[in-house]
């Protein structure tokens, strides 16, 4: 059944919705999977408060059990996590499945390499057509023995074993999660692993390992990990997620007279490239009451609305707002001018071909829009049609973005799926409707 996004939404914001809020989102996203992934290996005990409930992460909490990490559930979003220390992993009983989370499967796979076992790790439907040579080439080159299918490209992926050696690797993408897959597998490594990146990818994983004192050295493009005997435990707390922030921040920040604040949320400059963008499209922004959490920049978001303008965004930008830009599409729709994305080629191999599923919602609701192989053209400000059925190809920031985009218009878009959102943000729709 298609959902009427804004059904709620469309008397108020035919009138011109104007949001006076404060507002908090859920955990992040990023550092959930990687507090549960590396409490599991810790030597000890550890406490994660304000941990990200989603479908993604729980994938990761449930791949940790079935290795044998005991996990238990304090409360709704507390976990204390019982660490089998770096070389305690079992073998699983049974496939271990990522369903559509990239970061279970890629960061998964660094812990799975080289241990003296047998692990088969697959997704769903979308995942398992998302490359995984990106992070299997490497680990094999460390000496760990993986297979996968369509030529070892692709999910399901078979782990068996092997001895892991240091490894200086130049990735040709910027990417977090092949970045922490061999950190994660550097750790049990002979020697130390080194990641050279193009441009500087997220670095939650750099820092939460120093934090549990691991040696993380990092210059310029590159970060080495030295092999570790025990990592300390650790006591969390999850900032709220930026990439969940995006949607509400676009929303106000397009939307002239509108003020809102979004509450303690990771302002890591690694992700916030969205804040940028949307200044220089003429949206006011502050970083308020800032504090270190945990090793990160953790800050209230405070956005004042305006009458948005098109801009250019080139290649130098991309890795810091790889996650936004179904969000950042969205505020081009409804700025005046041209707006131009480009380098974001990774972009086709997120949870759908983002560029192309954004390029054909927006068409088909009468945004003009040009695709390029490494981006997006799109001309904001036109009146959009009403009722048209979108496509979000099960993406779950593609259904939100579209949801924010009839929020913000009182446009009746009507999404194909929205359970997605669960992925990532079970909670969205209610906080939507709250907010307008
Ligand atoms: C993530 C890294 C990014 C991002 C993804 C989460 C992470 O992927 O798009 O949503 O948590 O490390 P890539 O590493 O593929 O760029």
């Amino acid at each position: 059944m298609p959902h009427f996004a804004t059904r709620a939404a469309q008397i108020l914001l035919s009138v011109r919705c104007m949001i006076r809020a404060t507002i908090q989102v859920p955990g992040d996203k990023s550092i959930t999977h990687r507090a549960i992934m590396l409490a599991g290996v810790a030597g000890g005990k550890s406490r994660i408060r304000n941990f990200l409930r989603a479908e993604d992460t729980m994938r990761t909490l449930q791949m940790m059990q079935a290795l044998g990490v005991g996990v238990s559930e304090v409360s709704p979003t507390e976990l204390v996590v019982q660490g089998v220390g770096l070389h305690g992993l079992s073998e699983p009983k049974d496939v271990l499945d990522a369903g559509n989370s990239g970061t279970t499967m890629r960061i998964g796979a660094g812990l799975l390499a080289g241990q003296p076992f047998v692990a088969v790790l697959t997704g769903d439907q979308y995942l398992r057509e998302r490359p995984m040579d990106r992070v299997m080439r490497p680990l094999c080159q460390m000496g760990a023995l993986i297979k996968g299918r369509a030529g070892d490209t692709r999910a399901p992926i078979c782990f068996f074993g092997g001895r892991l050696e240091g490894l200086r690797h130049e990735s040709k993408v910027a990417s977090a999660q092949v970045k922490s897959a061999l950190l994660l597998a550097g750790l049990r490594a002979s020697g130390p692993v080194t990641v050279v990146e193009p441009a500087k990818s997220r670095d939650h994983t750099e820092r939460m390992l120093r934090a549990m004192g691991a040696r993380v050295l990092t210059s310029g493009l590159e970060v080495t990990v030295e092999p570790a005997q025990r990592l300390e435990p650790l006591d969390i707390l999850c900032p709220s997620d930026f990439s969940s922030a995006a949607f509400f921040l676009v929303l106000a920040a397009a939307t002239p007279g509108s003020e809102l604040r979004v509450k303690g949320v990771c302002a890591n400059p690694l992700r916030t490239g969205l804040l940028g963008v949307l200044r220089r499209m003429g949206a006011e922004i502050a970083l308020e009451d800032r504090a270190e959490v945990g090793g990160e920049v953790v800050a209230d978001i405070v956005v004042r609305g305006q009458r948005l303008h098109g801009t250019y965004v080139g290649p130098d930008e991309i890795p810091a707002l790889i996650d936004e830009v179904p969000a950042l599409c969205v505020a081009a729709a409804l700025a005046e001018g041209a707006t131009e994305i480009r380098g974001a080629g990774e972009l086709r191999v997120k949870e759908s071909d983002r560029l192309a599923t954004m390029a054909a919602a927006l068409s088909a609701l009468g945004t003009r829009c040009t695709e390029y192989p490494d981006g997006i053209r799109i001309e904001g400000g036109s009146p959009l049609r009403s009722g048209v059925l979108c496509d979000t190809r099960g993406d779950h920031r593609v259904a939100m973005a579209l949801a924010t985009l009839g929020a913000a218009t009182g446009v009746r878009i009507g999404l194909t799926d929205t359970a997605c959102v669960a992925t990532s943000f079970p909670t969205f729709f209610e906080q939507l409707r709250a907010l307008v």
